[in-house]
Parts: C-alpha cells; structure tokens; sequence
C-alpha cells in the first residue's frame, strides 16, 4: 500500500451530505445524483477532500433511507447505477473521495432477506434476524425499548415469535451472530468497494450484538425525566462486547483494499469512544466524535471537553471532530452566528478530521418545518421532546428564490422562508462565513503543520481558547475568543497572523507579547521561531 496516500483521511476535511436535500434536477422536489454531480464545482470551489452520502439505496425512505430494501441498488429517487458510476469517476477525477452510508444493524422490512425470513422458522435465511420467543404470558420477551417508542419486539404471526428492532418496526435487526449474514454483509461492502468508493460510515455501529441471554436493562438514573426510549439505560443492547468483533470484520472487509476509510457513529460517553478504534485487531479508523457539538458555548467546557476527548483516545488513534450531521439539531442555531465563525475555525485548527454537515458552512439554522410537513418518525413517534431531525434535514439553499435553487418543483421538505443565506450571496460576499469555511480549508492544505501537526494546548484564561500546532520548523498559535465582547490574549505571539475569522485582518497586527481579539474573533498565528 502506498503509505503517502494510505491515509489521506488523516488530512482529509470531510463534508456530510444528504443527497435527497443537495440538488434535485428533475423536478420532483427530491434531490438526486445527477443533480449532486451538477454541483460538484461547488464541492471543489469549497476545497473539501471527501464527501460522505446519507444512503441513496433502494428504500421506502420511512427513515430517511435508513431502512434498506436492497442495498446493491440505487432508489429511483436518486437515479440509477450509471449515475453512482458517474458521480464516482467525476469525484475522483477532481480528486474528491466518496464515502458512503454502510447500514449493517438492520434492513428494512421489504428487504427480500426479511420477506424470507420471516416466512417460516425452517427457511435458510431464518437465522438472519434476531428472534426470540414470547413471555409465558405471550407478551415481549424482556423490556427493551426501540430508540423511536414503545417495546423493540414485534409479534410475527407465521412464525409465532417476536422480532427485534432497535428503531422502527419496519426496520429489523439483522443477526450478526450468523456466519452467512456476516458474509452477505462483506459481499454487499465488497460491491461498492470494487465501484471504486474510498470508504463507508458504519451506522449504528455500537448496536450491532445484543445480549444473548435477553436481560432486561436496568431503569435508567432520572428516567422519568427523559424521552419514554431513554427510561432504560441500554446496557444489554448497546456496546456489547462481542459487537466490537462485528466491528473488527467490517474492518477487515475494508483493509482487503487499499486506502479506504472507515468512519463510524458510535454512541455513550466520550471515555467509552477509544475502545471504538481497536487495539489488538482494529476497528474503525474513525469513530465520530460530537463532544464539540454537546458542548455549552463556554471557553472553560471547551478546554475540557477538548481535553478528556484527546485524553480517551488509545495511542496512535487519529482524532475526529464533528460540528453538524443529519441526526444532530444545527450548531448555528444554539450558539449563534458570530460564535460559529469562531467554531469554524477550531474545527479546522484542532488535530484531528474534521467533518461538517452541508449548510454549516453558510451558518444554516433550524428551518421551521410545519406541523403538516413533518417527515421525521422521531417526531411523530415520541412527540413533545423536540427530537425531530427535519429542521438541519431541510433542502440547501443555493439562491434567494422560492425554492432555493434546490429544485423547479415542490420542495421535500420547506426552505426557510428568510432565503438571505444562500450560496450565491455568500460566494459574492468575501466576508461571509462560507468564505471563512473555504479559507480555512485552503489555509489547512497550505500548512501541514494544521493536517498532521502535534496538538499543544494553552491555558485559557480570560475566555481566550488557545492552543499550537506544530510539525518540523513550523509553529501555529490558534486564539480564539469565546466570550461576545474584545478579549486580550497574553503569551508569546511573535509571528504573521495568517487568518482572522472576521477575514478582514489585512496587516499582521499581533504584539509581543500580546493580542487583542475582537468579540468572537479567532485568529491563526504562524509563529516566528528563533
Ligand atoms: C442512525 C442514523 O444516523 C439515523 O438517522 C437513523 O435514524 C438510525 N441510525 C436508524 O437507522
């Protein structure tokens, strides 16, 4: 393998993008490959290294293509196999790797190993899902929970058991205990691998083994005050042991080829998230961090959010740092704009892979989605926690018109009605956040030091988060103020300022021994050395 490229995930900026919201080119409201490949010169314009797709297999979309009906085919939504053929050769051509959604907890229910399946208790896929039989009272076998509400256990009638299913009912868990699902599983990767795709996001990942004795999970601390499929604290269902060997055969599908990544959504608490990377046999390369996006805006919770994440990770395992996704409520909307441009910066200047969501970069907020637009089952399932993911989901916003530039028809889901963000506002803005994005994307590439760098973190003091990155004869000084009024930083600061977040820094202006930051200013500091 040739080491130089091996891992060019580790200097990757990685961007999420859900194809159903990117750009539609037919009309129907939907977004689809041929439109996505329309906006390539968008990704290259941007500077990104990676794009990772939200599934675009075929699907009764009930979780937003979560639920797989046939993982070897394109939905008609989003077009046909020549169009993922095409859409890979073009990415590639222009040096963009794609990474897609592997999905390898459960299937939907129209999938054809389900349909069997489910048929009798004696056919041969009848292993391939986790059954297990009633109470002696005919009721579920143990208390589980489906992450979406209510019992995760379905009654089959023909075959007189229950199912299980970790989310919606139409989407079954599929038996990783089973020799043949397992191989399936790394037939289905070697298809998309052998296209020529650069790696796949693993969903769901933690769940993949549940505890074969079906205990019960134990009441969860202050229950009654969370969302009714959080009562129960998963420890039967989640990040079992023998779901970490699950985890080392999905990687060993991956390292049969070259250069491919794999990146994975992982659940619990940051400590839990090292074991992820494996030791002995490896797991993912990546498991997704979201430590930045669960932190309160506030230079003291950052430094030790920051902290106990590097401190979790095993040695030698390459850190990740992700700012929005599909699944997570938009950064932008709970911090608010200003503190973005300085979040921008600390996601690109931290060691580590960064990841955003499309959108982020041009400050996308929650979009109001009305009562009767509502798509997510999150929402409907377990209504009144705010836990509906259509808000960061709506379409992109490419232009100020109607619908955005995102489609000529009736969009999936609303726009914000406020079409002022947009792309092509943002582009003939220099200032603007999406300029900020791309210039410090373009400043990562240029300063290796800020790809492969070592991390040193600086004391914060006075709401100024601070930190160096250093590699060879190179040294940065990353400040940035966190706090909405000017801040001093003190300390050594001798060098070319390279960047500021309000982008209007035109001459090096840092002192000595000293530098006064604007409110929510971020700067980048290439130090001299003596
Ligand atoms: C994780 C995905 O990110 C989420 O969107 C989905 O609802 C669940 N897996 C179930 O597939």
């Amino acid at each position: 393998m040739n080491k130089a490229t091996g891992d060019w995930w580790k200097s990757a900026v990685i961007y999420e993008l859900a194809p159903i919201s990117f750009q539609d080119s037919n009309g129907d409201g939907k977004g689809d490959l041929p439109g996505l490949i329309s906006r390539i010169e968008y990704l290259t314009w941007l500077g990104v290294d990676a794009v990772w797709l939200t599934p675009i297999y075929k699907s009764p979309f009930r979780d937003f293509g979560y639920d797989i009906s046939d993982f070897r085919t394109i939905d008609s939504t989003f077009g046909s196999l020549e169009d993922m053929d095409r859409l890979i050769a073009k990415l590639h051509e222009l040096g963009i790797k794609l990474i897609l959604d592997l999905v390898p907890n459960h299937t939907s229910r129209d999938h054809d190993w389900f349909v069997k399946s489910s048929a009798s208790r004696d056919n041969p896929k009848a292993d391939w899902y986790v059954w297990a039989e009633p109470a002696e009272t005919g009721a579920p076998p143990n208390n589980w929970l489906s992450r979406f509400g209510g019992s995760a256990w379905e009654w089959c009638d023909a075959r007189g058991q229950y199912y299980y299913h970790s989310f919606l009912v139409e989407q079954p868990d599929l038996n990783w205990r089973n020799p043949d699902l397992r191989a399936a599983i790394a037939d289905v990767m070697r298809f998309w691998l052998d296209r020529g795709i650069d790696g796949f996001r693993v969903d769901a990942s933690a769940v993949l083994i549940k505890d074969h004795l079906l205990r019960d999970n134990p009441p969860a601390p202050k229950g009654q005050d969370k969302p009714p499929p959080q009562r129960f604290t998963p420890v039967f269902t989640d990040d079992r042991p023998e779901t970490m060997r699950c985890i080392e055969f999905i990687r060993e599908v991956i390292d049969g080829y070259d250069s491919r990544l794999l990146c994975g959504e992982v659940q619990g608490k940051t400590d839990r998230i090292g074991h992820f990377y494996g030791t002995e046999r490896p797991r993912l390369h990546l498991p997704l961090n979201f430590a930045l996006l669960d932190c309160p805006w506030d230079v003291l919770a950052l430094q030790a959010a920051i902290d106990a994440y590097l401190n979790a990770l095993p040695e030698g395992a390459w850190p990740v740092w992700v700012i929005g996704g599909h699944d997570k409520q938009r950064i932008a909307s709970s911090i608010g704009q200003a503190p973005l441009r300085t979040l921008a910066m600390l996601l690109m200047t931290l060691k580590g892979t960064p990841f955003f969501f499309m959108g982020d970069e041009i400050g996308r907020e929650r979009v109001h989605i009305p009562d009767d637009r509502i798509d997510d089952p999150f929402e409907k399932l377990v209504k009144g926690y705010g836990l509906c993911r259509d808000p960061e989901r709506a379409p992109m916003r490419w232009d100020d018109s109607p619908a955005g530039g995102f489609t000529t028809g009736e969009p999936w889901l609303p726009l914000e009605t406020d079409g002022a963000r947009n792309v092509d506002q943002q582009r003939g803005d220099e200032r603007s956040i999406l300029h900020l994005f791309r210039s410090l994307i373009a400043l990562r590439r240029a300063h290796p030091a800020l790809q492969r760098g070592e991390y040193h973190p600086v004391r914060a003091r006075n709401d100024v988060l601070a930190f160096k990155r250093s590699l060879d004869q190179s040294e940065l000084l990353i400040v940035l103020n966190i706090a909405a009024e000017p801040r001093k930083f003190e300390g050594d600061c001798r060098g070319n300022v390279l960047l500021s977040t309000h982008l209007d820094w035109s001459t090096p202006a840092a002192q000595p021994i000293s530098v006064l930051l604007r409110a929510n200013e971020g700067l980048i500091i290439e130090l001299d050395r003596p």
